[in-house]
């Protein structure tokens, strides 16, 4: 099979009709799209992803509208989220209607819904009147992909279409929150500062395990990882004495000096006043740093607020070491 790159949302839109895979921009990351109510194109998502059939996918609305008939009872603090979040990077889980099938909800009750925002994956959900399941476009574990060319690589020859849709705009992905009642749980930490979301919700509840028994499926403590090995540090230049035979690559989040610039294998995206720009490249530089051929990432701690606690909780899953973890596929 042929994998085109295209802008062409009519071609996407019949892709997915007639029950392919097609990879979908976000404003987050790519996704591996399948129409919710083709059972052999949800199932085909899974076996490209060699995801485990437990971990469910996220279902992509056009408006909060389109909820109703697949959810019953939303509490009123989600209603009041998505009115202030949608379109944007915020999955709602909520209590699943029968019209989201156990392959979606990976066994579930429950289903996570969202209203991206992006201009070509709304116009293409108004056109195709579906709804489309879509998980982030990489196989199981790896580092999500924010441009085509990433999805390219994972998965070229093995769907027809990825829509071109550009670079992703905030580059990490939605936060998750679930509900106990009315009170909202952040079970994944993403691409809207919690002390925003705060600001609607009031405290937050936290649900965000670091432990190799996950509270949600797919918070694996192993994830969103590189093959290269990766180092969290809080100075990559001084850990970097303790590698001395080895080829390193560096992430750093604050300004490592003139010196530092230019050289290969070496990637700068300062965080302070400059977050939203950091977590928007921190996967296209791990993308690059990977396929650099070096040994070892040294990946420098970000401050501990804002979308940098999104860019350490990726990293320190990143960091986990492969063998203490079950095979990820
Ligand atoms: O930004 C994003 O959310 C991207 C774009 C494509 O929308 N999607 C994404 O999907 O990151 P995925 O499948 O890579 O991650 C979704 C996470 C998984 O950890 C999954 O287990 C969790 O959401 N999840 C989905 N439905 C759930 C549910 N009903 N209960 C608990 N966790 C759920
Ligand atoms: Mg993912």
């Amino acid at each position: 099979m042929k994998t085109q790159i295209s802008h062409d949302i009519s071609l996407a839109a019949e892709w997915l009709a007639s029950g392919s895979n097609v990879a979908i921009p976000t404003e987050t990351v790519y996704g591996l799209a399948a129409n919710i109510f083709s059972e052999s194109a949800v199932n085909q998502v899974y076996q490209l992803k060699k995801r485990p059939s437990s971990h469910p996918l996220i279902v992509h609305i056009s408006a909060m509208e389109e909820a109703e008939g697949l959810v019953c009872n939303v509490p009123e603090a989600a209603r009041t989220l998505a009115k202030s979040f949608w379109p944007g990077p915020l999955s709602l889980i909520l209590p699943k209607s029968s019209r989201i099938t156990h392959t979606i909800s990976g066994g579930r009750d429950t289903v996570a819904l969202r209203v991206p925002d992006h201009p070509l994956t709304l116009e293409l959900l108004r056109r195709t009147g579906f709804p489309l399941a879509a998980p982030s476009a990489n196989p199981y574990g790896c580092i999500s992909p924010t441009q085509s060319e990433h999805v390219l690589r994972y998965f070229d020859g093995k769907i027809p279409m990825i829509l071109e849709g550009g670079p992703c705009r905030s580059g990490v992905e939605s936060t998750i929150i679930g509900f106990v009642g009315n009170n909202p749980v952040v079970y994944r930490l993403g691409a809207i500062p919690l002390e925003r979301i705060e600001d609607v919700t009031g405290p937050l509840t936290l649900s965000i395990s670091h432990t190799s028994q996950p509270m949600a499926p797919g918070m694996d403590l192993r994830h969103y990882s590189p093959e290269t090995p990766l180092c969290l540090c809080d100075d990559p230049s001084v850990e970097s004495r303790s590698f001395k035979n080895q080829k390193l690559g560096f992430l750093f989040f604050q300004f490592p000096g003139d010196e530092w610039i230019g050289l290969p294998n070496v990637e700068i995206l300062p965080f302070l006043d400059q977050e939203t720009e950091a977590a928007a490249q921190l996967y296209a530089a791990l993308h690059r740093l990977d396929r650099s051929g070096v040994d070892l990432i040294l990946a420098q701690r970000c401050a501990n607020q804002g979308l940098g606690r999104t860019i350490n909780d990726r990293l320190s899953r990143a960091a986990e070491p492969a063998a203490q973890n079950p095979p990820r596929a």
